[in-house]
C-alpha cells in the first residue's frame, strides 16, 4: 500500500517524483492527495517555478493528477493594466502613487479536477477550470475551461475529442473513485484502470 504522506513514491525515479501536497507552503495552493509532480530538475522546487505569481487568489488541484515536467500555473495576480497606454505595473513598486487606479482584468481562482493528466511543458492561464478526468496535451496553452474527461491540446488548446461517450463521462463523475478510501481504491485498480463500467460501478 502505498501513502499520500510518501513524499518520494517513486523508487526506481528516485528524487524526481513527488507526491505534490507534502511540499506545498502557500495556502493559496490546494493540492489532493497523490496527485505528482515529475521533474527532473528538481520537483520540489514547484510552488516556486511553476505557480505563477500566486499572491491573491486561489490555485485549487485535485487528486491523482498527473502533472509532467515544465506544467505551469499562470495566476491573475500575474496580470498588467492593459486598458492605458502603458501596460506598466507602477502599482507594485514603492508607496502608492496619487490619482493612480490602475484597472486590471479581472481575478479569479485556476482549478484543476481530480485524475487530470497535464502534458509536459503544458500552461494553465488565469482562472481556467479544468474538469475531472480530463488530459491535456504537451506543450498546450490552455486558455478556457475544459469539460471533464476531455482531451484538449495546442496553443491555444482546443478540443481533441471526448474520452468517453456522453453518458459514461456522467457516471464516471457520479462514481467520483477518486474519493474512495485507498484500501477501496488498490482493490479495484484493475476497474478504475480499465474501461468496463459495469465493472466499476459494482465495486466494493
Ligand atoms: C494529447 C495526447 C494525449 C493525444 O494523444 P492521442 O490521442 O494518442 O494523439 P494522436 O497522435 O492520435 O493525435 C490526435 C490529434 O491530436 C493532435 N495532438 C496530439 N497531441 C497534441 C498536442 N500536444 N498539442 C496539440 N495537438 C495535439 C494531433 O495532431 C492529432 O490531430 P488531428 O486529429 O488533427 O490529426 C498526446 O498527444 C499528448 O500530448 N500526451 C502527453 C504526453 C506527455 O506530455 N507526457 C508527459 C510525461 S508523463
Amino acid at each position: 500500500m502505498f501513502s499520500s504522506q510518501t513524499r518520494y513514491p517513486l523508487k526506481a525515479h528516485l528524487r524526481d517524483l513527488i507526491f505534490l501536497k507534502n511540499f506545498i507552503t502557500n495556502p493559496l495552493i490546494e493540492v489532493g492527495e497523490y496527485t505528482y509532480y515529475h521533474d527532473i530538475n528538481g520537483p520540489e522546487l514547484f510552488e516556486r517555478n511553476n505557480v505563477v505569481m500566486p499572491f491573491s487568489v486561489k490555485l485549487k488541484i485535485g487528486k491523482f493528477c498527473q502533472i509532467a515536467q515544465g506544467s505551469k500555473f499562470i495566476m491573475s495576480d500575474a496580470n498588467h493594466p492593459m486598458s492605458g497606454f502603458s501596460t506598466f505595473p507602477f502599482f507594485v513598486f514603492g508607496d502608492p502613487i496619487p490619482n493612480y487606479d490602475p484597472k486590471l482584468p479581472p481575478k479569479g481562482d485556476t482549478v484543476i479536477g481530480n485524475d487530470v493528466w497535464l502534458g509536459h511543458h503544458s500552461t494553465v492561464m488565469p482562472r481556467v477550470k479544468i474538469g475531472d478526468g480530463a488530459i491535456v496535451g504537451s506543450f498546450s496553452l490552455v486558455t478556457k475551461d475544459v469539460p471533464p474527461y476531455t482531451i484538449v491540446g495546442g496553443n491555444p488548446a482546443k478540443i481533441i475529442r471526448p474520452r468517453f461517450d456522453e453518458s459514461t463521462i456522467q457516471a464516471l463523475l457520479e462514481i467520483q473513485w477518486w474519493n474512495w478510501d485507498i484500501e477501496k481504491i488498490i482493490r479495484n485498480v484493475e476497474a478504475i484502470a480499465g474501461a468496463d463500467l459495469d465493472r466499476l460501478k459494482q465495486a466494493t
